[in-house]
């Protein structure tokens, strides 16, 4: 007999094997990750596969199905008693007779957008810290003084081989009974991502245990998200968000560390209230997935510096001053419950590196989501928020900075400014010839002018502007020449529209001319000025340390960058130039970078050794970056081109 060549798709791994080899185990040769639970019983269901029909031209195959062994007995009876899927095989059982192509289902599509905007739905490779085992442990005999804990290692080494296994001591107690609750079959779940190279039995059950489930986690200043994921099969069973509480100890991150300093139980009462809203967060995602929170086995967390340090129990004061020292920056590991995480005892939580005193796990998060690092296009990666993390870079060389922006993109600052919800303005467009604007409010689904608006709006009414909608207004004044390149708002046009109205020495632009009474005054424009300047400023730094003129892409993570418009924040120059078709929002990047830190370990490699090239630079100490600062004032810039924007 001659061997057979088998193709796995989608990672398109290839080998030849034996006529009679079984699928998985052809995978296991391969590298390519199949789940298996039961070890090869045919009783988990967990290493399905389908095996491709269709157009094999290209692999030589003329038939699948003489290729791949019938369902055999065992097989049969999983499918009769738990089902099979249409199609699909179980890989334990189903052997290669010829040449085949095999398709390894990939349950986990995250589709990066959050708000609005599609970014891409990518897939991300199963390789989880924590998998299951079942064993059949041999049972106690008077000739052999071998303990039941030692029996089950030897076992989970014959059957899986696990090598110099560790034990969470808590469920040391409870072997015994486990082991005869299960007649010596149990399932453990052996954590292999630990601070030790060796692996660790975290869980133990009768039986075949059959699922086990993860949480990914982005702590923000203002809001808390979180995924939960099926271990197994990858798939996102419940998706929340909540607000962060500790935002009635101070609205920003600055006024928490004041919060800190300047009370004795303050580090500890912001500890307490985020743990308490993970918590409270992990009840939500579990009632939405169906899932016993006792069945969470791992943990992804990502969070900007200060968040990191409250979450963990970390004094933050030493961030909120010069140096910025972290108190750690590389990744940490902790069990779930020493941190009050209520979830089984023996669940693991990773949190993510940090990249600086100022680019959190957050960033860190990011990066590993949009991965500048794995490509040679000169990537910007931008997440805006009162200070813009921003990185640049790609497979060469990656750098990174935060700017203080400031919350005016974020609608603090500004007259009329508010967060994004219901009433407020989020898109602006001004009529060049007579000035009168034109605007969509969150909630309702229509642009409209004035005069249609009352009806329009109907019952969600207006109350304010996004921060979406301050950048389009501002680049809208300047386009229909409002305001001049410098960001005055010219005052000589209040002769050509009742819109331009003065204001003490300077004028403001009537947005709306109702109740309530919505203008862009002189300071909102500075504002604005401000915010971007830092941003741009800090963007072009890096630029220059890239030694780059433009950039190829750029990605804005984060919910400001999901409802900007990106023409509007070229226009004015918050970005740089760049072919408008490759400026894309990505949604919660972190978010998306922890969940692929759960779902796949290597992940978790990837980037601690990313974040230890990434060159950080600090804005304050850079000579240039007053003079970058003041050129960014101007609209786009004062002296940088926008090619793009001509077109
Ligand atoms: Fe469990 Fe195949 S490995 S059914």
């Amino acid at each position: 007999d001659k061997d057979a060549l088998v193709l796995f798709m989608p990672s398109g791994k290839r080998g030849r094997f034996p006529v009679g080899t079984p699928v998985l185990d052809a995978a296991r040769q391969l590298g390519v990750y199949v789940e298996s639970v039961c070890g090869g019983r045919a009783t988990c269901g967990r290493c399905q596969i389908t095996v491709q029909e269709g157009n094999f031209a290209k692999h030589q195959i003329v038939s699948s199905n003489d290729h791949i062994s019938p369902i055999g007995p065992k097989e049969e009876r999983y499918d009769r008693v738990r089902g099979l899927p249409e199609g699909r095989r179980l890989s334990c059982s189903a052997q290669i007779l010829g040449d085949l192509v095999v398709d390894v289902p990939q349950d986990t599509v995250v589709n990066a957008q959050v708000v609005r905007k599609a970014a891409t739905d990518r897939v991300i490779e199963r390789k989880a810290a924590v998998q299951l085992c079942f064993v059949e442990v041999e049972e106690p005999d008077m000739h052999k003084p071998l303990g039941d804990l030692d029996r089950l290692k030897a076992a989970l080494e014959k059957e899986w081989g696990w090598k110099d296994l560790l034990i969470a001591p808590h469920l040391i107690p409870q072997v015994q009974s486990i082991l005869r609750k299960g007649e010596w079959g149990v399932t453990a779940a052996i954590h292999r991502d630990m601070d030790s190279s060796r692996p660790f039995i975290v869980g133990l059950w009768p039986g075949l245990k059959n699922e086990a489930y993860g949480i990914a986690c982005d702590i923000g200043s203002t809001t808390i998200a979180m995924h939960l994921v099926s271990l197994l099969s990858g798939r996102i069973v419940g998706s929340s968000g909540t607000s962060n509480p500790q935002i009635r100890f101070g609205e920003d991150l600055m006024s928490r560390v004041s919060y800190v300093m300047m009370n004795p139980d303050g580090r500890e009462a912001m500890t307490k209230a985020v743990r308490e809203a993970v918590n409270d967060l992990i009840g939500k995602v579990c009632e939405e997935g169906g899932v016993n929170r006792d069945d969470i086995l791992d943990s992804v967390f990502v969070a900007n510096p200060i968040m990191h340090h409250l979450f963990l129990g970390i004094d933050p004061t030493e961030l909120g001053q010069a140096p910025f020292a972290l108190a750690a920056s590389g990744a940490l590991q902790y069990w779930a419950h020493d941190i009050e995480i209520n979830v089984n005892r023996g669940a693991r939580v990773y949190m993510l590196p940090c990249i600086a005193g100022h680019v959190g796990a957050d960033a860190a998060g990011a990066t590993l989501s949009e991965g500048p690092y794995r490509q040679d296009e000169m990537m910007l990666l931008v997440d805006v928020g009162t200070n813009a993390e921003i990185i640049l870079g790609n497979s060469s060389r990656v750098v990174a900075a935060s700017s203080p922006t400031g919350p005016a993109f974020e609608g603090a600052e500004i007259s009329a400014g508010q967060r994004a919800a219901p009433g407020a303005i989020e898109r602006v467009r001004i009529d060049p010839v007579t000035l009168e604007p034109r605007f969509r409010v969150i909630g309702v689904d229509k642009w409209s002018d004035e005069e249609g608006f009352e009806e329009a709006a109907g019952s969600v009414g207006v109350t304010g502007i996004c921060g979406s909608a301050i950048i389009e207004v501002v680049a809208e004044m300047y386009l229909s020449g409002i305001i001049s390149e410098d960001g005055m708002i010219d005052g000589a046009m209040a002769a050509k529209s009742h819109r331009i109205i003065p204001n003490g020495r300077t004028f403001s632009y009537l947005l709306r001319d109702g109740e309530p009474r919505i203008t862009v005054t002189q300071n909102d424009v500075r504002a604005i000025q401000l915010a971007k300047a830092a941003l741009y400023a800090g963007i072009k730094l890096l630029m220059e340390k890239q030694g780059v003129e433009t950039v190829d892409t750029i990605r804005f993570a984060g919910a400001f960058g999901s409802f900007i418009d990106p023409k509007y924040a070229m226009v004015l120059g918050l970005i740089p130039d760049c072919d408008l078709a490759k400026v894309k929002a990505v949604g919660n990047a972190a978010g998306t970078g922890a969940l692929m830190a759960l779902l796949n370990r290597d992940h978790r490699r990837e980037i601690e050794e990313t974040v230890t090239r990434i060159e950080k630079i600090e804005t304050a100490l850079e000579s240039n970056f007053q003079q970058l600062f003041v050129n960014a004032m101007a609209m786009p810039n004062k002296v940088d081109p926008f090619p793009n924007l001509a077109k």
